[in-house]
């Protein structure tokens, strides 16, 4: 099967997080059909996988569409899996995993249509090639996505593999750390690109400050990982892939020439930070400092300043941290003018401690947890 053809690919991301990957997936000037809570639809090539696997900041995964089809039972989801020529997509060798999300009152458990879907693609390829493949859990190698809803089926490449969202650098993740694709969508929701300064108190493991400076840097993230599924392809395109990793390289050599601030009340707060940052190879961009938030050093300019104190649900309580929430509008008044003001948090009753107004406030998810990034313009 050759998949040099235009169709449909999802891009999918953390719930509340696609408005961003909207404006992402636009600035690398593809037009976006349409877009849900946890994901955008773009109609492209399967070559420009490569691409949004390398460039996109708060994608998940980028899954290029095989076949949609109506399908009533198990055993039609095998007959129409098994028409397809997994033969040309799937080297004889390779190890594949099954990934489903089934909607469908007749189907209790997604372990079956796994079952059912992995048993198509391995018989075919036995009755093709005489090999037969591996499979499980693993999603290092051919990772297929079905969606069966209702009626309805979709069978998809997963071209990324395992998850976008781990960047890798996270060694030391420390309590309540920020999945880096919901830092960066927090960065560019609060219009941060690079040309002022992002200060970071509460920094805690780094990753708001670490993805700031990777959007400063213009260093497209996937440039740490080395694996993708696309690569485990028949026809991987090898000299594209090197070539396109070569233009982002370049691209991300320039250095950024505003302040990135993280502060963290604990040692071993900044000590994760530093690390992580260093992983990531962007340590020597940012200024970090064990402190209290209320005595980070803020910079003459213009900038945000960007904080995630805890909130209730996973550290600290409440009313601990009433205090807390009070300091922070104290803080962003006495020592942040000039500034845009940032809190990112899972309760909204503390906010109201906060005792300013909020300019903005941008819906967001921790897991289960609705959360919110609050603007304050502090003039
Ligand atoms: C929810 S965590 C931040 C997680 C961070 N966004 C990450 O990705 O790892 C909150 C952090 O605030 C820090 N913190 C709590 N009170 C503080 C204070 N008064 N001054 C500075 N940092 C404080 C904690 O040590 C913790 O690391």
């Amino acid at each position: 099967m050759d998949l040099d053809y235009i169709n449909k690919i999802l891009i999918t991301c953390a719930r509340g997080i696609s408005p961003f990957l909207k404006n992402e997936v636009e600035q690398l000037a593809f037009s976006v059909e349409s877009s849900h809570d946890t994901g955008v639809v773009i109609r492209s090539r399967f070559i420009d996988t490569y691409k949004l696997n390398l460039e996109l900041r708060t994608a998940f995964n980028v899954l290029f569409l095989l076949k949609e089809f109506r399908c009533v039972s198990p055993d039609d989801l095998y007959n129409k899996t098994h028409q397809l020529p997994w033969e040309d997509i799937i080297p004889e060798n390779e190890y594949i995993s099954v990934v489903s999300q089934v909607s469908n009152p007749k189907i209790k458990n997604s372990m079956f249509s796994n079952q059912k879907l992995k048993d198509a693609i391995v018989d075919r390829m036995v009755k093709k090639t005489g090999a037969r493949p591996d499979s499980g859990p693993d999603r290092r190698n051919i990772v297929v996505n079905l969606y069966w809803k209702d009626d309805k089926a979709w069978i998809y490449l997963n071209t990324s593999g395992t998850k976008l969202a781990d960047r890798t650098y996270r060694k030391i993740p420390l309590e309540a750390p920020m999945q880096e694709t919901l830092a960066s969508a927090v960065l560019l929701a609060s219009g941060y690109n690079g040309t002022c300064n992002l200060i970071n108190p509460m920094c805690g493991s780094g990753t708001i400050a670490i993805e700031a400076a990777l959007i400063a840097l213009h260093k497209a993230p996937g440039l740490m990982h080395s694996n993708y599924g696309f690569m485990h392809l028949k026809d991987h395109d090898k000299t594209y892939w090197q070539n396109l990793r070569k233009d982002a390289l370049k691209r991300s050599e320039k250095k950024p020439s505003h302040f990135i601030i993280a502060t963290d009340i604990r040692e071993e707060a900044v000590a994760a930070a530093v690390k992580n940052a260093k992983t990531c190879g962007v340590d020597h961009l940012i200024n970090f400092k064990v402190c209290d938030f209320k005595n980070t050093d803020i910079p003459a300019g213009k900038g945000s300043v960007i904080l995630n104190p805890e909130y209730g649900e996973r550290m600290g309580t409440a009313e601990k941290l009433v205090k807390t929430y009070k300091e922070i509008g104290d803080f962003f008044k006495q020592k942040c003018r000039g500034y845009s003001g940032f809190i990112f948090t899972g309760n909204l009753d503390l906010v109201k401690k906060v005792g300013l107004r909020s300019s903005k406030r941008i819906p967001f998810y921790t897991g289960d947890i609705e959360c919110r990034l609050l603007e304050y313009d502090i003039h």
